[in-house]
Formats: structure tokens, sequence, C-alpha cells
């Protein structure tokens, strides 16, 4: 449950998204705001704004900071101050960052879309399906136009680097998934079965890691770097820490949840094995059953194999393995916060690292 402040924070923000995603030509304006119209967690801005007020004041640099009064600045009577009695300042630079990458993780959703061919997305048709693939890309790319411009207008060349930085490691990510399946599907026989070594598991939380959870822990870098942390400040390891591992269980989960998600999901279901990657479900049943393999070397494409994958997975310990994956990973963020002050930002940001394990869409 959000404090009354971190609600407020998270409506001006969808307010300032909208206004900056405003064009004079109608129909680029419904296409840039489609997804950020549509129902959301706003996972990522929820992170950075609470980051911010666990973080901020204990930066290094945090005394030459201008904090100009009104009301993105200090709020009073939310939660009890941490140490340096600043708990509750957001900085207007830190709401912008917000902004920049809530526009990127959308960018990211429109292209990703046309890469997997989803039909949907939050329950809804997705970009691709409503407006067409080539407008999905160029949308996206239009939106990744405009948070490079705002992460510009924040004024902080390290940041500018930062998301730059961010956006090639996403789409290698990206490209390291669809090389995987792209090279030529592996012709199996009974005798060269094999089972799956630490390289798939390297491959597979690199990509995690990559397409996911770099956004979350380099935002958070930024968040701290805005709020004053010097290059040597350990608050920067702290905060990319918290991101990386919090990212990772929660893209294990949003591959568990391809293949137990229902409705709530709101995208189609078993889409993975659709595309033919093995996701941490799969590399768990292949430990368990033979058959796996050579599902997995012709990657789920002949008639029936989607099936057969899935009915595997749900018969072995595939699933409730990746779930303990994830919690690991959940609990290591929660985990990276501890040499923070304690304040109501701190908890709430380890209850979101632990509410990722048990999101159900
Ligand atoms: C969702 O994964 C996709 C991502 C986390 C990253 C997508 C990145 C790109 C498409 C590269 C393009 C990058 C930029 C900067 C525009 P998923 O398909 O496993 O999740 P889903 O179930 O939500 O679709
Ligand atoms: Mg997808
Ligand atoms: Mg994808």
């Amino acid at each position: 449950m959000d404090s009354p402040l971190l609600q407020t924070y998270i409506s001006q923000l969808q307010g300032q998204l909208l206004d900056d995603l405003c064009t004079s030509v109608p129909a680029l304006t419904e296409l840039y705001q489609y997804y950020v119209r549509l129902q959301s967690k706003r996972l990522r801005p929820r992170l950075i704004l609470l980051m911010a007020q666990a973080t901020n004041g204990l930066g290094s640099a945090w005394s030459k900071k201008q904090c100009l009064p009104g009301p993105l600045q200090v709020e009073e009577n939310d939660c009890s101050l941490n140490q340096s009695g600043l708990a509750n300042v957001i900085l207007p630079e830190q709401l912008r960052l917000a902004e920049v990458i809530e526009m990127i993780h959308v960018a990211t959703l429109m292209h990703d879309d046309v890469i997997d061919e989803s039909p949907l997305r939050r329950g809804a048709p997705s970009a691709p399906a409503q407006f067409g693939n080539k407008q999905s890309i160029l949308g996206g790319d239009a939106l990744l136009a405009r948070a490079l411009m705002l992460s510009a207008s924040l004024g902080v060349p390290e940041v500018v680097t930062n998301v730059a930085s961010v956006l090639s490691t996403l789409v290698e990510g990206e490209l390291l998934q669809a090389q995987d399946t792209m090279t030529p599907v592996k012709q199996t026989s009974d005798d060269e079965s094999r089972k799956p070594g630490s390289s798939d598991w390297d491959s597979y939380l690199k990509k995690t890691y990559m397409k996911t959870a770099s956004l979350f822990s380099r935002a958070l870098s930024c968040t701290v770097i805005l709020g004053g942390a010097t290059e040597s400040d350990p608050l920067r390891d702290i905060a990319s820490e918290f991101g990386s591992q919090l990212g990772m269980a929660f893209q294990i989960v949003d591959d568990i949840l391809d293949f137990e998600g229902g409705e709530a999901m709101g995208k189609p279901v078993t889409a993975d094995l659709h595309l033919g990657l093995a996701t941490a479900p799969v590399l768990f049943a292949l430990e368990e059953n033979d058959e796996m393999q050579q599902l997995v070397d012709r990657r789920f494409q002949e008639p029936g194999d989607v099936q057969r994958a899935t009915m595997i997975v749900k018969s072995t310990n595939a699933l409730p393995r990746a779930g303990a994956v994830a919690r690991a990973y959940a609990q290591k963020a929660h985990d990276a916060l501890a040499p923070l002050p304690a304040s109501p930002a701190k908890v709430a940001l380890q209850c979101l690292a632990m509410g990722v394990i048990a999101r159900d869409h």
C-alpha cells in the first residue's frame, strides 16, 4: 500500500508522462500515450521515488544540493524522518528520472511486442495489434528520443551516459535472446542427449540481467547520483545492487508466470515456448525429464511441442524450483539495503522486493 505522498508523486508522474508525450498530431499522441494510459503498477518509478526518499540526505554531495521550496520538495507528516532529517525529500530531477525510465520501459514494450508478436499487453490489444508493427516500432523510437532529451535536460552528463549505456545493454540482451532462437535447430539423437549445462544457465541469467535487471539497476544508480552520491559513495553500489537483484527476481517471476499466469496476466501464456525460449522453468525441467531436451533442441516447433513442454514443466518440480531462485534474488535485493538507515521508504523498498515474488501479473 503506497503512502499518500507516493500516490501523489505517481499521479504527478502520470500527468507529466501524458504531457510530455503530447504532440500537435492526435494520431501520434494516441500512439505515444497508448501504453502509458493502460493500467500499470509503475514499478520502476515507485522504486526510484522510494530510493530517493530512503537515500536523499545521505550522499556525500547532498549538502551542496539546492532544495528549492515547493510541493515536490519537502512533505511533512508522511513518514518519520531518517537520520538526515530529509527522508521525504524527492528532488524534481528524481521525479524527472522516474519519467525518463518509465518512457524507456514503455518504448521497450512497444518493440518487444513486435519482436514477440504478442497480441496482448496489460489486458488490452498490444501496440502492434492496435497500430501495426511499423507504428509500434517507430512509436517506441519516438519515446526513446523523448526520454533521451528529458534525461539531457537534467543537466547531469553522468546520468545521460548511464541512460544511453543501459539502452545499449537492453538492446544487446534482446539481440542475444533473438540469436538463441535463430541458430539452426539442433538434431538430437538419443545417445546425444545432454543435461542442461552451466552455460545454459549462464546464458539465461546473462540475458535476464541485460534485458530486464540492467534497467532497474541503472535507474536506481542514477537516482542516488542525482541525490548527491559521488563516484566513490557506497550508496551507488547499494542502489545498483538492489536494482539488479530485484530485476532478476522480477524477470524470473515473469518467466514463471508465462506458465502459471492466466487471465490476470493480461498477456498470452506460454509465449516464451512459442518463441522457442528456454527460461528457468524449462532449464529445471530439463534436469528432471529426459524428453525435454529434444523439445528444447527443436525449440518447441513441432505440432504439440508447446503443450508437451508445458505438461512436463508442470509435472516436475521446475516451477517451485524456479520460484526458489526468484525468491533468493528478492532476498538479496532486500538484504542489499541493510546498510541504509531505518526509514519507512527503506521498508517500502524491501516490501516491494519481496512482493515481486508474490505478484500474479
Ligand atoms: C520484456 O521481456 C522485454 C524487455 C524486458 C526488454 C525489451 C527490450 C527490447 C525489445 C530492446 C529494444 C530496446 C529499446 C531500448 C527500445 P519479455 O518479452 O520476456 O516480457 P513480456 O512477457 O512482458 O513480454
Ligand atoms: Mg514479450
Ligand atoms: Mg520479449
